[in-house]
């Protein structure tokens, strides 16, 4: 009894991970992640879609397979875009795009989305969102606030160029819980058409 008690708070944050962007659709696993990263953080992501970050450098670091220079666990989970060519979203400037994230298990903590340089490996243009605190607080998903798990991103100007090319942006939702000191990151590709050319999400949410 004792013994099966130890095993269970042992696997416990292995084992209860918590969160990805549904929607759109994000980044997900494939033949270029295990490449890039090795089969066993593969394994770990096909097992739990919305496991951690700690918990993959942890694989990482025994898996002689794990390129660090292809595989960036701090960008989009190591995800690759060769894996979601199929996936690309077409925004311009000034499209109201809904987001909605399950949010499997909370860890109150801090969270922000914002749209990343997969080549600069860096934030361009401004946050899009920000919690500085109080973000996935509680013990289910019913606990979280509504608007922490379904708001809508307004597509920024000015990165027409950097955005162009699918593949070279995502739109990045990234939390920590403080407590736990647990990292999650979800992307969606995308990329920004010139103004005009596409037909956007004009509603609001
Ligand atoms: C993550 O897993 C859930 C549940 O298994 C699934 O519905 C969803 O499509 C997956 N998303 C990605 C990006 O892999
Ligand atoms: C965005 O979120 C990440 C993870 O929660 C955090 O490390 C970073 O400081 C945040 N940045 C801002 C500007 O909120």
């Amino acid at each position: 009894m004792l013994s099966t008690l130890a095993t269970v708070l042992l696997l416990a944050p292995a084992v209860l991970s918590h969160g990805i962007i549904m929607n759109p659709p994000s980044r997900a696993t494939g033949p270029g992640q295990t490449t890039a990263c090795g089969q066993a953080i593969v394994s770990a992501i096909k097992s739990d879609n919305t496991s951690y970050v700690e918990q993959l450098t942890k694989l990482a670091s025994t898996d002689s397979k794990f390129s660090a220079a292809a595989c960036n666990l701090y960008l989009c989970k190591g995800l690759q875009y060769a894996d979601n060519s199929a996936n690309v979203q077409t925004w311009k400037a000034g499209d109201v795009v809904p987001v909605k994230i399950w949010l499997r298990i909370p860890h109150e903590g801090i969270a922000n989305v914002s749209i990343v340089s997969t080549k600069q490996n860096k934030v361009v243009g401004d946050f899009l969102k920000v919690w500085t605190k109080g973000y996935a607080p509680g013990k289910s998903e019913a606990d979280v606030p509504i608007e922490q798990r379904e708001f809508s991103v307004t597509v920024p100007s000015g990165l027409e160029t950097t955005c162009a090319m699918a593949g070279d942006c995502v739109l990045q939702w990234w939390w920590l819980g403080t407590a736990a000191k647990q990292t999650y990151e979800s992307c969606v590709d995308f990329k920004i058409a010139a103004s005009g050319a596409s037909q956007g999400l004009e509603f609001k949410a």
